[in-house]
């Protein structure tokens, strides 16, 4: 979002507070933000409020003393990114799907060429009034982006949909919408994310240290690609990536048969996951009992990776090597074995790259011996330049 040109428009609901809290996470990060209100909007929160929180003079009427001849609404129209109405109430989305203009919001919405994210909010009944339904439909089919209402509590005092979600999942859903692509559209991609767990008995596991965070960034990616996106994961603490469809599984060979499960209807797989080349042979049935010195015994699980390599047809194949020397000797030994179209490869001995970490520098070694090296750079930024690769992979 850094440097995207926002316009939050802000109608008269309950829900209005917390749309202090979203333009505040909007401009975290990076988006530079201004509010427009409704007249009904500044009976719950001041414009004064959404002033101190954008940075910018927050405007209300069409007829207000023009501050900066820049906010005149077609301007602001037209400096627009893209408009977010949160939250949006039966009245404005009536209005707009109406072609009706009559304050500041209203007209803005009807001058810009910016994409238009509504975020509805109101009683459950208003809501599913057929003629806001008819609406709502109406603004889709002109290509309006409207985000799904939550259930729960509202502040009428009764229970059902039409909560303003939290600002959290509407900064996700509008960072989602307003990027998603279509490179990937018709392809089904499969990513694995996440450490295996290889029971000793009912509540212990061997384990290790991947956060599953650069396997989760793929998969929202993927999603944001236009894929359809099948997360295969162990249990992490992250949450599943919007439009992304995820199966949890522990030990490698639950994820092999999750794997394998959807492998010959895929286009391709993605395995991000950390995955224990070895489990016990035989775990025991109830919590061992603390002893003196004992030996596990081991025994090699199945390779995912090389076993899919094998039995491939026109799927792509994507490993990822986390080395500490000799990478790219190693990772071009493991393109060739695995039968990859390319190997993420990182040097988890480098700082800022590797498990637990929001950054990773790795290096795409392909099965044609071609290395693309990126600079240190978030997992976010990574996923996308994988999936960029990927969809840039010949058919
Ligand atoms: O050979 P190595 O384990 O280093 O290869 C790493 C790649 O192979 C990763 O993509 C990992 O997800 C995958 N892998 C697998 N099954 C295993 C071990 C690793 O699919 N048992």
């Amino acid at each position: 979002m850094k440097g995207m040109h926002v316009i939050v428009g802000v109608t008269g609901g309950i829900a209005a507070y917390k749309a202090v809290d979203f333009v505040s996470r909007l401009r975290k990060q990076g988006a530079e933000v201004q509010v427009v209100m409704t007249e009904h909007a500044t009976k719950f929160v001041t414009p004064l409020t959404f002033g101190e929180i954008s940075g910018h003079p927050v405007s209300v009427s069409m007829f207000q003393e023009v501050i900066n001849w820049d906010v005149e609404h077609i301007a602001l129209a037209t400096w627009a990114d893209a408009y977010i109405i949160v939250p949006a109430t039966a009245n404005i989305i009536g209005k707009i799907a109406n072609g009706i203009a009559d304050d500041m919001l209203s007209t803005q919405v009807m001058a810009t060429k910016a994409p238009v994210f509504i975020c509805p909010a109101m009683n459950t009944n208003m809501y599913e009034n057929p003629i806001t339904q008819r609406n709502l439909q109406t603004l889709r089919d002109y290509g309006y982006h409207i985000m799904e209402p939550d259930s729960g509590h509202l502040a009428c005092g009764t229970s059902g949909k039409g909560r303003l979600p939290d600002p959290a999942a509407i900064i996700d859903w509008f960072d989602f919408t307003y990027h998603k692509s279509q490179e990937l559209a018709g392809q089904t991609v499969v990513v694995t994310a996440g450490g295996t767990q290889e029971a000793i008995d009912p509540v212990r596991y061997i384990g290790n240290r991947s956060s599953g965070k650069m396997g989760y960034a793929l998969a929202a990616a993927a999603a944001r690609h236009g894929a359809h996106t099948i997360l295969i994961t162990t249990p992490t603490q992250l949450a599943i990536p919007m439009g992304v469809q995820a199966v949890t599984v522990h030990s490698a060979k639950e994820m092999k048969q999750a794997v394998d499960e959807v492998f010959d209807d895929c286009q391709a797989l993605i395995m991000a996951a950390a995955v224990a080349d070895y489990r016990v042979r035989n775990q025991a049935p109830q919590k061992l009992k603390k002893q003196e010195d004992f030996t596990l015994d081991l025994v090699k699980n199945p390779d995912i990776l090389k076993e899919a390599g094998q039995r491939k047809q026109k799927q792509k194949l994507i490993g990822f090597a986390a080395e500490t020397e000799h990478l790219i000797e190693n990772a071009r030994k493991k393109v060739d074995s695995k039968h990859l179209d390319f190997l993420v490869a990182n040097d988890v001995s480098q700082q800022g790259s590797g498990f637990n970490v929001d950054t990773n520098q790795v290096s795409l070694v392909y099965a044609d011996g071609t290395i693309k090296e990126f600079p240190l750079l978030s997992k976010k930024e990574v996923a996308e330049r994988i999936i960029i690769a990927l969809s840039e992979l010949k058919k």
